[in-house]
């Protein structure tokens, strides 16, 4: 099992976040690397982005010329928590058939929001320890809060590493009249608790809590181990985070607050990416110009095209002064503004430009 280098590609909607995080992953495969990419954004456009299927399962991605090797993953908000029980409880049937009538659960798994950023991080864990791989490249949601997922591991592993799970799964016990009740202070917080607990959600819940955690404490150290390993992965040594923005004050804004929220977790954005910054010149403008006898018309419109390209990049050359001054630590890696429809040439022309800044890209060597 080697451990992998983590880059988490975060930044406001729209701004090219897995573009960015698919031509970053291609890139570092023609490199010679052993990647895999993973989107945990719930809206799963990493196919498209790519143009080739993928699931969620690890799957390998055809490439044309590569040294290395791209693997993909897409986790699906509707099935990620059941692979992830499946994988849990792959030695506990009975336990798992419990889990998965539990309503608890079934809420559970229905809640989204941030439980399917753990499950997924859970999967890439499994597939960190299970695959062979140099690096793994993250795409996010569209959320401002899309990078607090990275405690999320640490936070359920210091949970279920503590004492609250065995407490929970002894409540399960009782609640079934199995335990003897429990003496002291433990005695009075878990009565009262299993009596707010009833009187706010009803008895039940109270019964399906004990039930759920009681299950889960068979399967603990499976459970603490992957999620621990999530949290190495995403908060260790071996991690950078880039901040993806386009040149609009919106995005130039979410770039801000996104480092503010990593710099209270004591980290910070090893680069800032300033995706479309850069409009290259036609070749046709330059075969146009250089043509005898060109009607004054066209000279007024490639004028008129020079200019634009000229605006958006003094925008860019803006923005990036402005992130610079407020985070003077990342470095920044310009992208231009590809012309092209079809997502997955986009990704390839983007491939290419980050292979000249993949050093500054990847999680420095400490
Ligand atoms: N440098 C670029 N040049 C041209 N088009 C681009 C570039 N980067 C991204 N795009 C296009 O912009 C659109 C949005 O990109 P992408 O889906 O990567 O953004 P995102 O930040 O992941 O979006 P979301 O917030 O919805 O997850 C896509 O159609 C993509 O092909
Ligand atoms: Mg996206």
């Amino acid at each position: 099992m080697k451990d992998p280098l983590v880059i988490v590609c975060a930044g406001g909607g729209g701004v090219g976040k897995t573009t960015t995080s698919a031509a970053l992953a291609l890139a570092l495969a023609a490199r010679g690397h052993q990647t895999l990419i993973v989107t945990i954004d719930p809206a799963r456009r990493l196919a498209g982005a790519m143009g080739v299927p993928v699931t969620d399962e690890v799957t390998l991605v055809p490439l044309a010329a590569a040294k290395g090797r791209l693997s993909a993953l897409m986790p699906d908000p509707r099935r990620s928590m059941r692979a992830f029980i499946d994988y849990l409880f792959a030695d506990e049937p009975e336990a798992k058939a419990r889990v998965l009538s539990n309503k608890l659960y079934i809420g559970l798994a229905d809640a989204a929001a941030g439980v399917h950023e753990l499950v997924a991080m859970n999967l890439v864990a499994r597939a960190a320890t299970d695959g062979d791989f140099d690096v793994v490249v993250i795409d996010t949601a569209p959320s401002r809060h899309a990078i607090d997922f990275v405690t999320y591991p640490a936070r359920l592993a210091a949970l279920l590493g503590g004492r609250s799970v065995s407490w929970l799964a002894g409540l399960a016990q009782r609640s079934g009249g199995a335990a003897p009740a429990p003496r002291g202070l433990l005695s009075w917080g878990t009565g009262h608790v299993e009596h707010l607990l009833a009187r706010v959600t009803g008895p039940n819940l109270v019964r399906d809590t004990a039930d759920l955690f009681g299950d889960l404490a068979l399967v603990r150290e499976r459970f603490v181990s992957l999620t621990r390993r999530a949290s190495e992965l995403l908060l260790g040594e071996r991690v950078a985070y880039a901040l993806v923005a386009a040149p609009t004050a919106a995005a130039r804004d979410d770039v801000i607050f996104l480092a503010a929220r990593l710099e209270k977790l004591g980290r910070r954005p090893r680069a800032i990416v300033l995706n479309r910054a850069d409009t290259r010149p036609a070749p046709w403008v330059s075969a146009l110009r250089a043509g005898r006898g060109v009607a004054p018309s066209i000279t007024d419109v490639l004028d008129a095209l020079e200019e634009e390209r000229s605006t958006r990049s003094s925008a860019a050359d803006g923005l990036a002064a402005h992130l610079h001054a407020k985070l003077p630590w990342a470095s920044i890696v310009r992208l231009p503004y590809v012309e092209a429809s079809a997502p997955e040439v986009i990704v390839a022309a983007l491939s290419t430009e980050l292979d000249a800044h993949l050093a500054a890209l990847l999680p420095e060597a400490r």
